[in-house]
């Protein structure tokens, strides 16, 4: 087997970055041959995803290096590389990481070849690395978000060390294109636009775990989904913390609007989504854009937070209770049958009963299609981690029972709107529970199960939705 020093040999390395990530991809592969020469069979792998979209998507980078490498996919935690993907958005991700490296520890005594590998937004944090160097030594390799396009030389690290390789940065500039992928799905995929985040609202960790706002060059973006597309893929969904803002910072500056409007052009693309949007900087522009748009779904996820204009302020949000209300009419102005769907955090510090009644009042006058309701976690770091008046948990258990009995009554009274009418599915999946039947969205993302085979998956289909049970449609093609 290779040396350390022999790979890492500087006369060898390439200068640009993605050609230096293939180098430590071949030197992998070999290592790892070698391994399964050793023992007899394939090494298998498992990456765990906690979090958001642009850890789905990162995690998709993960896999498409270790496939790469000769790594095949393997059962769960039985495998001999588990990865975890963290996330540490609220309190409770955290735990139930550390959770589970307890259960991987007893199977890693069993397994003498298995690594650990943790990533993602939590390892961004200094007094998480410290504890996992502490109480979890066990584990073979910790990065964190900045670097992990560096997974293979980092891996070929791992796997001719002894001890934990450690690397996390604080920020990074860079954006490496190119590097292998492997998608969840073969007809839809994520498609990152920017990364990190400027907004810095007062409860968030993401803006200190994701680093500054960067977007990527659009035409890195339209090469992107034109390859997609030429590989099957039907629907793309552009990520990023606030889409909203994209292209600001790029050296020739362009809105996310135009960045659409590109997007609309790529033939053979027939669904275009996005997330997220920051209601502060929703333009007009982009409404229209939404109107004239034929391949753009009709949903939009505008997270609220709060209904109250006081809390909006702390939080950092920068918009007021008005503001949102007439963007919402604003959008349903121009696009009447757009779902709005949004996010809302109970028990911000501070928050009075009249602040709550202001976020129920907006709920009961947007009608949402659906919301996700979160109960207010303290993430050590943030502004708001620091400010008087935390509210009592008995308090924010009401409140957040309260919120959520409206979300689910409004979202069920909405839920079957188009029932009657025949609609266009993307269908993704054979269904769990009844396999004559399959599974697909509608464009505003709602549910439909219909008799089908999986000679459907990936192709958009026209289907009458005769029923609706709760949160799904029940259809037949037509
Ligand atoms: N960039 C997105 C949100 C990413 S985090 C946006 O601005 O909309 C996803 C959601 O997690 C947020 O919308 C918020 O509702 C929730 N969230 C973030 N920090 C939180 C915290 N400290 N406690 C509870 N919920 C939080
Ligand atoms: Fe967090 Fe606000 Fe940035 Fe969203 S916009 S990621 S909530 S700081
Ligand atoms: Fe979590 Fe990081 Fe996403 S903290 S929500 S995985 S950006």
């Amino acid at each position: 087997m290779k040396k350390l020093e022999e790979i890492f040999d500087d006369k060898l390395l390439p200068m640009d970055e993605a050609k230096r990530q293939y180098y430590f991809i071949d030197a992998a592969k070999d290592i790892v041959a070698e391994k399964e020469a050793e023992l007899g069979r394939k090494l298998t792998f498992c990456v765990n995803t906690f979090g958001c979209q642009m850890n789905a998507r990162d995690s998709e980078k993960l896999v498409g290096i270790l496939e790469q490498i000769g790594y095949v996919e393997g059962k769960d935690e039985d495998s001999d590389f588990v990865i975890y993907n963290t996330c540490t958005v609220r309190e409770n991700a955290n735990n139930k990481v550390y959770g589970r490296l307890g259960y991987l520890h007893n199977k890693k005594k069993k397994n003498p070849h298995m690594m650990i590998g943790l990533c993602g937004c939590m390892m961004q944090e200094e007094h998480v690395v410290e504890t996992i160097r502490k109480k979890y030594s066990f584990v073979d390799l910790v990065f964190g978000t900045h670097n992990i396009y560096k997974f293979a030389e980092l891996l070929v690290r791992a796997l001719l060390s002894d001890s934990m390789i450690v690397d996390i940065w604080k920020d990074t500039d860079q954006i490496v294109e190119d590097l292998p992928v492997e998608r969840k799905y073969s007809f839809k995929s994520g498609v990152n636009i920017m990364f990190g985040c400027n907004n810095f609202c007062s409860y968030c960790i993401v803006p200190y775990v994701r680093g500054r706002e960067r977007s990527r060059n659009p035409r890195d973006i339209v090469r992107e989904i034109e390859h997609l597309v030429e590989d099957g893929v039907v629907e793309v969904m552009l990520l990023g913390q606030n889409v909203n803002s994209y292209g600001k910072n790029l050296d020739e500056p362009i809105t996310f609007a135009q960045l659409l409007e590109q997007i609309e052009q790529i033939e053979g693309l027939e669904r275009i989504r996005f997330m997220t949007s920051h209601p502060k900087d929703l333009s007009d522009e982009l409404i229209e854009t939404l109107a004239k748009s034929k391949k753009i779904c009709k949903h939009f996820h505008l997270p609220l937070q709060s209904g109250s204009t006081r809390i909006l302020e702390k939080m950092n949000r920068r918009y007021t209770k008005e503001d949102y209300l007439l963007l919402v009419d604003k959008i349903r102005s121009k696009v009447p049958d757009m779902a709005i769907t949004t996010d809302i955090i109970v028990g911000f510090p501070g928050e009075t009963e009249e602040d709550f009644l202001e976020t129920m009042d907006v709920v009961e006058k947007v009608q949402f299609d659906s919301a996700f309701t979160f109960i207010y976690s303290k993430r050590t770091g943030t502004p708001a981690a620091s400010m008087e008046e935390q509210i009592s948990p008995e308090v924010v258990k009401d409140r957040f029972d309260r919120l959520l009995a409206k979300v689910q009554e409004i979202s069920q009274k909405k839920s079957g709107a188009l029932t009657g009418q025949v609609a266009d599915v993307l269908v993704e999946e054979i269904n769990g529970q009844d396999a004559s039947l399959v599974t697909g969205r509608l464009s505003n993302n709602a549910v439909v199960h219909f008799p089908g085979d999986a000679g459907l998956i990936g192709k958009i289909i026209q289907v009458r939705l005769n029923e609706c049970k709760g949160f799904y449609y029940i259809g037949e093609q037509v």
